[in-house]
């Protein structure tokens, strides 16, 4: 049986063709030239995690209490990552049709409280917010804008690529491509540099694997479990090791090309499941062209209860989903203990609930999405019954 799984970019052998056959000369300087094409005033700086960047640039832009506004679907690591770095993060509740944080909310949010410091825009899944009016709501403030593209590299708003909005751009090495790991940090803020490579560490070694073996799911949820959620402090000023960067020049080239092949492949996705009325795709805005971090659907709210039973028995037909993020911070009673969150986010609540995110990938053609349509149509009829 062919498998599919949401966290395999990219067959193994073609991954080893690609970084074995065409290496580069020098990776730092060219992802440099790529990536600071738009950003000529600013820094680049690598760590090994995302969550860790941010944490470094929040702590240099807050002082301890100020506020940093992020969406309220988003990875809780980056939500630890504020709370590390001592700042207070608030959240704003969603659009359903993008999944991004409310730029109408946004406003209402700024408005009623103070000492806020910064914003965390997030492109989520690849579909970009709206820059217009988040520009426009911070336009005479004294706030520093973080945009994460950690999906979105090379999505368009207005025809400008999404990282060149902000005062600082947050980028993956390892969401888009395969890899194992890495973060990159563009920002007009002046931060230390990460002084050393990192050491093989247990997380790599299960990203190592993650990579090469995709569907073994149960195993990588196994040596997941045991790990600890935390920063490792030991780890968190350590550069990702040359083969990360590496591999991350080599495809930051071609990705482009590889998101343009994965936009179509989505498109003959949403086209089926607008078919189903019991399945509602992410949207993208007009004005945008969107990269496409997996395809993701939700529930309608009444079905939303199938959501845990039909990824599991995707899996009995080779079908790896992904469910993020049903952790979600105002999900997560342990954030929303320590914040002492009161507030409710109705929207993020339900998707938590109801995302369920489809492998894609360039790939894919018509027979593979056509399989994989029909298997989440059945399974869902027969969970149903
Ligand atoms: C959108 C987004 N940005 C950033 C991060 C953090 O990246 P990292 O895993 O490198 O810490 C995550 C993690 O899941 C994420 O989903």
């Amino acid at each position: 049986m062919k498998t599919y799984d949401v966290n395999l970019k990219m067959p193994f052998s073609i991954f080893i063709e690609n970084i074995f056959k065409h290496s580069t000369i020098d990776d730092l300087n060219e992802i440099n030239f790529l990536l600071k094409r738009a950003n000529e005033d600013k820094s680049s700086y690598f760590f090994n995690y995302g969550r860790n960047a941010l944490s470094t640039l929040i702590r240099k832009i807050t002082s301890p209490g100020d506020k940093i506004i992020m969406p309220a679907f988003i990875s809780p690591s980056l939500v630890w990552a504020a709370i590390s770095a001592k700042a207070e993060p608030h959240f704003v509740d969603i659009d359903l049709e993008t999944f991004n944080m409310d730029p109408d909310l946004l406003s209402e949010k700024i408005e009623s409280i103070e000492d806020v410091k910064a914003i965390l825009v997030v492109h989520t899944f690849g579909v970009p917010n709206n820059m217009d009016i988040i520009l426009k709501i911070v336009e005479d403030l004294d706030i520093h804008l973080i945009e994460d593209v950690a999906h979105s590299m090379f999505a368009k708003y207005d025809g400008k690529y999404v990282g060149s909005f902000g005062n600082s751009v947050l980028i993956s090495m390892y969401k888009q491509v395969p890899n194992f790991h890495g973060a990159l940090l563009i920002s007009n803020v002046k931060l230390e540099e990460p002084d050393s490579k990192e050491i093989f560490s247990l997380k790599f070694l299960v990203d190592l694997a993650n990579l090469i073996l995709g569907p073994h799911q149960n195993l990588i949820s196994l040596i997941r479990k045991h790990r600890s959620f935390r920063i490792h402090d030991e780890l968190e000023n350590k550069k990702p090791t040359d083969l990360s960067i590496k591999i991350f020049s080599h495809f930051l080239k071609t990705l482009e090309i590889f998101e343009n092949k994965k936009r179509s492949n989505a498109e003959l996705f949403e086209k089926l499941f607008l078919e189903d009325n019991r399945f509602i795709p992410q949207k993208a805005c007009e004005n945008t062209e969107r990269v496409c971090f997996h395809f993701n659907i939700r529930f309608r709210p009444d079905l939303s209860y199938l959501r845990d039973s039909v990824s599991k028995t995707l899996k009995s037909r080779g079908i790896f989903c992904g469910i993020q993020w049903h952790d979600s911070p105002v999900v997560n009673n342990k954030i929303k203990r320590l914040l002492r969150l009161k507030e409710t986010f109705p929207k993020t609540e339900y998707l938590s609930k109801s995302i369920i995110n489809l492998p894609l990938s360039p790939e894919f053609n018509e027979q593979d999405i056509s399989y994989i349509y029909r298997a989440v149509k059945y399974t869902t009829n027969s969970i149903i019954k």
